[in-house]
């Protein structure tokens, strides 16, 4: 695979061309020239750009669709012809419902991360073997990849890592509201979270959740308190729940672009 087309210009899609630029050649369709000029100066002119139209041949081409799920409709009424692979990021379009909308040699469904701006998205795939080595090579380019056995299985990781940075904003949030709240200057405490947060994506390759909480909490000391507080607060059952109804939604999004 050489060349890949992308339809769409918004945050996945310039995440996803911040890896790739230099090593396929990029073409970006969106709707709004002003905003596609932007993104080719943003990458010093290293993407062709062009805007869709009514009759858009996607005949043996690469797609990478990255626009919303509500749009799937609207943008495959422009296309024709047949292409030759088909990588969707779509929150909750199953592989069946792409194929109503687009036709395709060969489909993969990815579910990338905000990350991927900096090489470090969690990508969770699923689709044709046909298609896998080559989904491989393009989602690897912007960070980790993990191989899913079920096609539903990609919803559950839409909830977890799709969403996940929204999640952790907010813990990373409070822990910072609640180092002003006792005292620190909020610049302060932003760089310990930002410190925090940084150093603990290496503990938790290397350690289990348990290890880890065991090595910080000692008997009776700040860490014990400060943490049945949190569960006092049902922070894991909100996590847990916000999985649950996160990855509802995804199916519902599905079905919404109907
Ligand atoms: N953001 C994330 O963290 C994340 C993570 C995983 C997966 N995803 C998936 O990635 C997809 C894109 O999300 P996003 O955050 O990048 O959304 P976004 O920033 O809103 O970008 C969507 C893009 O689609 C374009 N578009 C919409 N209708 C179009 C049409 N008819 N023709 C051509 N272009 C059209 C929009 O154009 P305009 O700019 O002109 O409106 C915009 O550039 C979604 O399906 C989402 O489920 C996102």
């Amino acid at each position: 695979m050489k060349k890949i087309t992308i339809i769409g210009n918004g945050n996945m899609a310039k995440a996803i061309i911040s890896g790739i630029v230099g090593h396929l050649e990029i073409e970006v369709i969106g709707r709004d020239i002003s905003k596609l000029e932007k993104l080719q100066n943003e990458f010093n002119g290293k993407i062709n750009i062009n805007l869709i139209n009514d009759n858009f041949s996607i005949d043996g081409k690469n797609i990478l669709l990255a626009v919303k799920p509500q749009n799937l409709n609207s943008v495959s009424k422009s296309f024709h012809g047949r292409a030759r692979r088909l990588f969707s990021v779509l929150a909750g379009i199953s592989i069946d419902k792409l194929k109503d909308y687009i036709s395709a040699d060969g489909y993969i469904r990815a579910m990338p991360n905000l990350s991927a701006i900096y090489g470090q998205s969690m990508t969770a795939l699923f689709g044709d073997e046909v298609a896998t080595g080559e989904a491989i090579f393009l989602f690897g380019r912007i960070g980790n990849i993990i191989e899913l056995q079920n096609e539903s299985d990609i919803d559950i990781a839409t909830a977890i890592a799709g969403s996940g940075p929204a999640y952790l904003s907010l813990v990373a949030e409070a822990l910072t509201d609640g180092g002003v709240k006792s005292g620190l200057k909020r610049a302060d405490s932003e760089k310990l979270v930002e410190g925090l947060f940084a150093g603990f994506g290496k503990l938790l390759t290397n350690h289990s959740t348990f290890e880890i909480k065991n090595m910080v909490m000692s008997p009776a000391g700040t860490t014990a308190y400060g943490y049945s507080r949190l569960e006092s607060g049902a922070v894991r059952s909100s996590f847990i729940e916000t999985i649950d109804i996160a990855v509802k939604r995804a199916k519902e999004l599905g079905n919404l672009s109907k």
